[in-house]
């Protein structure tokens, strides 16, 4: 199964939010083989869902809290995203670990009130430049993945985004991509067993449509999880179809 998913991350108002859906809906049409998602800002979800219901696109969030309810002011929980309409929610993003302190423990606790709330988790991992420049990435990555040791069966999608090569138009080789993505497939069967086998694994980190065909034939890129490039409607369909294409 491949992937695409648009994170929007702090970005759109709603006026951006209708002139993306209108353009992209002109000329995008449901692929079997391949799923489509959009996170948007938490105030974008209903706007969001209203703009794609029916159209084969997946609404994601950004962000979830572990706690079901309660005193956590400026916090959405996993049922307000479900009830909005969400089929999943991206959790350990870099900026949500450098920016808000997530951790590996915080996160261990946000997978499972993912999926008790019927969302999949889309689970962000990946190595600093300063990790990467000490050799430690696979080190980094295989720590950041042990979270998946006791989270037991559900609903999974990876996303293998080099800090890095985020909004900083310097993708990862291919080489690195290739390697990484092997590292954590046989990371994801050794937590998981043979159901680690089928986790999709998306790569994230400055991916467009002039590169996306060649991170598309590194084996284990099941698709991508884009940043800027999925603002822009036509950019975000050009990487929509280099998917259906490469199916
Ligand atoms: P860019 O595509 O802007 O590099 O962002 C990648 C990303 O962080 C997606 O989650």
């Amino acid at each position: 199964m491949r992937m695409l998913v648009a994170n929007w991350k702090m970005n759109h108002l709603r006026a951006d939010l209708e002139a993306f859906a209108s353009t992209f809906l002109q000329g995008y049409g449901a692929h079997p083989g391949v799923r489509v998602g959009v996170a948007p800002p938490f105030p974008l979800l209903a706007p969001a869902w209203a703009a794609f219901e029916g159209r084969g696109v997946e609404i994601l969030g950004q962000n979830g809290h572990q706690e079901a309810k309660g005193a956590f002011t400026g916090e959405v929980s996993m049922a307000q995203l479900r009830d909005l309409g969400c089929a999943g929610v991206i959790l350990g993003h870099s900026e949500r670990r450098q920016f808000f302190g997530e951790t590996d423990a915080l996160l261990a606790r946000k997978l499972p009130a993912a999926r008790s709330n019927g969302l999949e988790p889309l689970l962000c991992v990946g190595e600093r430049l300063e990790e990467r420049e000490a050799g430690r990435t696979l080190e980094v990555l295989g720590s950041q993945l042990a979270i998946l040791g006791d989270s037991g069966p559900g609903p999974l999608t990876l996303a293998y985004e080099p800090v890095w090569a985020i909004g900083t138009g310097r993708r990862a080789e291919p080489g690195q991509v290739a390697e990484a993505h092997h590292f954590i497939r046989v990371e994801l069967v050794r937590h998981l067993g043979p159901a680690g086998e089928s986790v999709p694994i998306l790569y994230g980190g400055s991916v467009t449509p002039e590169n996306f065909d060649e991170l598309l034939a590194i084996p284990n890129v099941a698709g991508g999880l884009v940043g800027g490039a999925s603002l822009d409607p036509t950019k975000f369909l050009a990487l929509v179809r280099s998917a259906q294409v490469n199916v």
